[in-house]
Formats: C-alpha cells, structure tokens, sequence
C-alpha cells in the first residue's frame, strides 16, 4: 500500500523513517510546504533504507497530486503556539492549514483513510472529519496512544513485569483520562497495585509527559508519536481489529455526541470497526465528561470557521 504523509517536520520524517526501516508498506509519499526540508530528510532517509536493505520507496513533494492512490494519509503539518499567540489564534492558523490539507486529500486521495495527528488533536480531528465528508471511521484522531505509551511508561518505572497495558481516554490535552481501573501490569489493574499517592503520582506522569519532553527539547516528541502512528497504521494494514485509544466521533458512546475524542476503538482495514465500551467507575465517568465538555469553547471556533467557508 501507499501511504501519504503530510508535514516533513519532527513527527511526520521520524514516522516516514519507521514506515521505512520496518517496510510496513511498499511506497511512502512525504509532502510539505518546504520541499527543500522534505527533499533533504529523504535522502537522509533513503540512504539509511538502502544500509539497512529496506525494500519501501519514499517520495517527496508539494504537489498534492502525488497522493493519489494512498491508502492512508498521515496529517502531521501544522505550526506550534508561539509566544504571544492565544490558543485561539494558534487554532485560527492551524484550522486554515487543515482545511488546505484535508480539501486536496478529498480530491486527490478519496478512498483514504486520515489519520490526524497535528494539534490541537481531537479539534483538528473533528475538523478533517467535517471538512472530508468522509464516514467516521475513516477518520481518526492519533493521540490516546501515545498518552497511553506514556502512562505505560509511569508505571513500568514502578514494577517488576514489562507485561504493561495502559490506557488514556479523552482529548489528548491537560483533560485527558488515564484509566487505573483499566490499565495493568501482569494481570493486575493498577488501581489494585499502588497506593493512593503513587496512583496519583502515575497519573501526573502521564499528564506531563508531553510537557515533560518539550521542556528538555524546546519542542515536542516524536519518536514516541511516530511510533503510535506506525502501530495505528499496522492494525489498519493487517487488519488486526486491535482495541487501541483513538480519538474517534462519538455517536452516543461514552454518553457524548457530536464531539471527537480518545476512547477505545478496534482497529482493522476500515479504520475504526467499532468502538469499545469499558466499564468506568463513577470518578473516570465525572472525568470524561469534563473532558468532553473542555472542548465546547474550540468547537464553536470550528463551526463558525466552517459555517463561513460554506457560504
Ligand atoms: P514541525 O514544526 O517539526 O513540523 C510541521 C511541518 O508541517 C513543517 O515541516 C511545516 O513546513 C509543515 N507544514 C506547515 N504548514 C503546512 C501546510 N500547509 N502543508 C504542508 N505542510 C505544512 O512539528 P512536529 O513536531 O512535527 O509536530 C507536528 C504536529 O503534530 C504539531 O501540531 C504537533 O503539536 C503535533 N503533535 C501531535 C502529537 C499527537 O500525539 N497527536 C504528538 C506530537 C506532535
Ligand atoms: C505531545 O503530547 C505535543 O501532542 C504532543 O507530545
């Protein structure tokens, strides 16, 4: 299969290289608005694949035509908050880019499946979902993955076994949901495991575990965000049907409607097969809620900003 990655930037080359290094899939198309950056990363890139004897191609390009055919595309562009900028302004630019993004993969590569990963993420998310037109499971928000590899994290620093599953619903942002009641080391749920204060502290790992990174880099991660993106586009490939957090519309699950937001989803050729219940306690339900409710202010953002192109 073809796949397509928009933005050359940290996240989108690191996960272009893995795409790469373990031949997940035949060809790989890298576009960004700098070709000089996306030409230079593929070379680079293409040098390694050639000392490793890897079999996929990649490309690069600014000409959305190139993606044709992808099975997937992978949206990485977007720009960071910089100083002085609001949430809203930031929101303001990257919702301009998705737009550009997301109306060229309609045209020119309508039978992909997106997975969004620029941020804000479930906002950007429900964006593409709109602007696509696409049916929902072929639309998916990558970023409960990656608050889970870093809750996982948090505990396996904790314990003896590196038989560890954790799992974070809800936006991937400071309302985020990490589930001790549903993630595990062996067999046990963490909750049974810890102490009270070392729950708490395992919890505000993962919270910070983004923040925790930017603040060593000046930037965000991306080795661990191109890993999620590999593993999401894997279970997609090899139509694995693997429960993985994603942020997905909501239909009624979760006791939300009309939002996009990290819950479990199986994941198979179609994107997202079905979306998992899990069994909340009162505390993660009241949490999920306020996450939900967190992203009321941005949404109306959207909605206007689409209602205005509309016309
Ligand atoms: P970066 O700044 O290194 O790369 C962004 C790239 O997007 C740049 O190369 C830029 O030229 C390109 N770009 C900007 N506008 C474009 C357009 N209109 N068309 C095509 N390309 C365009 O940023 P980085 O670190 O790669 O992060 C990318 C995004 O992913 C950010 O929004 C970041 O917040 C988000 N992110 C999300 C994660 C998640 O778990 N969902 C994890 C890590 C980052
Ligand atoms: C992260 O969590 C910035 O979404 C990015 O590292």
């Amino acid at each position: 299969m073809k796949i397509s990655v928009i933005g050359a930037g940290n996240v989108g080359a690191s996960a272009c290289y893995l795409l790469i290094a373990k031949e997940i899939c035949s060809e790989v198309v890298l576009l960004d608005i700098n070709r000089q950056v996306a030409q230079g990363k593929a070379i680079d890139m293409m040098q390694a694949s050639i000392t490793l004897g890897a079999k996929t191609s990649i490309k690069t390009t600014h000409d959305y035509k190139d993606i044709e055919n992808s099975g997937i595309v992978v949206i990485t562009a977007g720009i960071p908050r910089k100083e002085g900028m609001s949430r809203e302004d930031l929101l303001h630019i990257n919702i301009k880019i998705m737009e550009e993004v997301v109306l060229n993969i309609k045209k020119f590569a309508p039978n992909s499946i997106i997975i969004v990963v620029s941020n804000p993420l479930d906002i950007m998310n429900y964006t593409a979902l709109k602007l696509s037109g696409f049916s929902k499971n072929r639309v998916i928000g990558m970023g409960g993955i990656l608050d889970s590899a870093r809750m996982a994290y948090a505990i396996s620093k904790r314990v003896d076994t590196k038989e560890i599953k954790a799992c974070v619903i809800g936006t991937h942002g400071e309302y985020m949901v990490p589930l001790l009641s549903q993630s595990f080391a062996g067999n046990q749920a963490v909750k049974d495991i810890f102490d009270k204060k070392t729950c708490e502290e395992v919890i505000q790992e993962t919270k910070n575990g983004g923040a925790q990174i930017v603040k060593f880099l000046q930037t965000s991660a991306y080795y661990a965000p191109a890993a999620c993106i590999c593993i999401l586009i894997e279970a997609i490939l090899n139509d694995t049907k693997s429960p993985l957090p994603c942020s997905v519309w909501l239909d009624g699950e979760y006791n939300a409607s009309g939002v996009s937001i990290g819950v479990l989803a199986m994941v198979g050729k179609n994107g997202v097969e079905k979306i998992l219940d899990l069994p909340l306690n009162e505390e993660e339900a009241k949490r999920f809620q306020e996450s939900v409710n967190s992203l009321g202010d941005s949404l109306a953002i959207v909605d206007k900003y689409l209602r205005n192109i509309n016309h």
